[in-house]
């Protein structure tokens, strides 16, 4: 049996995207007798303007531990993609005569959630695609964990494990800055990890007094120290009343004042009570490095099992974990929905149960 197969990474990148792709590879190359493999580079650009390289099974040894994507990656809105490029090409009939040039059996395409969103559109474009979920922000609907997320988790923790020697000497407050977008599954697992003692996620909205509430409650009992992990998309209760472009409207006159919200926060703070406030923020450190051992075991699965599907010739499909096993998750079923933090969920109840405040 003979396969040829396109690849692109796309949107912002993690940890992982290597190793998936290595599952995909060796998965497939163990079960036909010639396989070939167009990397695309960076992500749907390449697609777009042709620009791809064949691959050998060679380019897919060693890489299990290397951060980042050897294909390069770049952000395409999916809002865009049905616009012509600035020289007036339709990058929908571009993608699809790349395709149908290279004589492509499927696309394997890694990415987030706009990602995941240009794949359903090619799969309704006729093109056979397989979409497999990355993301440090863990916010893909219909797979329980996306690559990428605990390896970011690992780091942000390390952020926050850092913090805490320092906080306690000075007896300070201090804001540690979580990426993941409008979601909070990756402040709630880092916070939980590291012990802090404040988390503030998007899906929670906070009251600047319970905030600060709760760091005098912690002064009254004798700590030293308060650390809040917060997320770069938490919101206070009033801006979560606005309408949407109210709140747009409310973000661009803050981006003004402060970098983020955790500066406007900490200068909430030290009005109120008086309290000396650092911020940090780890940023992209979040998504560098190598992927953890779970990431490494997550992405052989995926990798695997998106091999599995196309051997099956099953496509249209995102490779999901669900209750621990791999499942195929149809791509018009999740494309275009977020996951979020369930305000009920039981990581959330258990750190609350613990006395961690979400200035709710
Ligand atoms: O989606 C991953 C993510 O790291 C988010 O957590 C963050 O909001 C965003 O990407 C940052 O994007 P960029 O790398 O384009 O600055």
């Amino acid at each position: 049996m003979m396969l040829r197969i396109g690849m692109l990474t796309s949107g912002g990148d993690c940890q992982a995207l290597n190793a998936t792709m290595r599952g995909v590879v060796k998965g497939l190359s163990n079960s036909v007798d010639e396989l070939e493999v167009y990397g695309f580079d960076d992500g749907y650009k390449g697609l777009i303007y042709g620009k791809y390289r064949m691959l050998t099974s060679r380019d897919f040894s060693g890489i299990l531990t290397q951060g980042g994507t050897i294909l390069g990656t770049s952000r395409q809105p999916f809002k865009l993609m049905r616009e012509p490029d600035a020289k007036g090409l339709d990058k929908v009939a571009a993608m699809k005569q790349t395709y149908y040039k290279l004589c492509l059996d499927c696309l394997v395409i890694l990415g987030g959630n706009g990602t995941q969103k240009t794949a359903n559109l090619l799969r309704e474009e006729g093109l056979n695609v397989i979409h497999l979920p990355k993301t440090i922000d863990n916010d893909i609907f219909g797979t329980d964990m996306t690559f990428g997320f605990q390896s970011a988790v690992n780091i942000a923790t390390d952020a926050i494990d850092c913090i805490h020697t320092t906080a306690s000497s000075h007896g300070r407050v201090f804001i540690v800055e979580i990426m993941g977008h409008k979601v909070g599954s990756l402040t709630l697992h880092a916070g939980v990890a590291g012990g802090a003692d404040i988390i503030l996620i998007p899906e929670i909205p906070y009251d600047i007094k319970k905030v600060v509430s709760a760091i005098n409650r912690r002064s009254k009992a004798g700590k030293r120290f308060t650390i809040l992990a917060v997320a770069e998309g938490a919101i206070s209760k009033e801006d979560a009343q606005l309408s949407k472009k109210e709140y747009k409207a409310k973000l661009a006159a803050r981006a003004k004042k402060y970098p983020s919200v955790s500066y406007e926060i900490a200068a909430q703070i030290t009005e109120m009570s008086g309290m000396e406030v650092r911020v940090t923020v780890p940023g992209h450190t979040q998504r560098g490095g190598s992927p953890c051992a779970y990431d490494r075991v997550l992405s052989t699965r995926i990798g695997a099992g998106a091999a599995e599907s196309i051997l099956d010739q099953e496509y249209g499909v995102m490779i999901g974990i669900v209750d621990g096993k791999i499942k195929r998750i149809p791509l018009e079923e999740c494309a275009g929905k977020l996951k979020m933090v369930s305000p009920k969920d039981q990581t959330v109840k258990a750190a609350k149960q613990i006395g961690i405040s979400f200035g709710d």
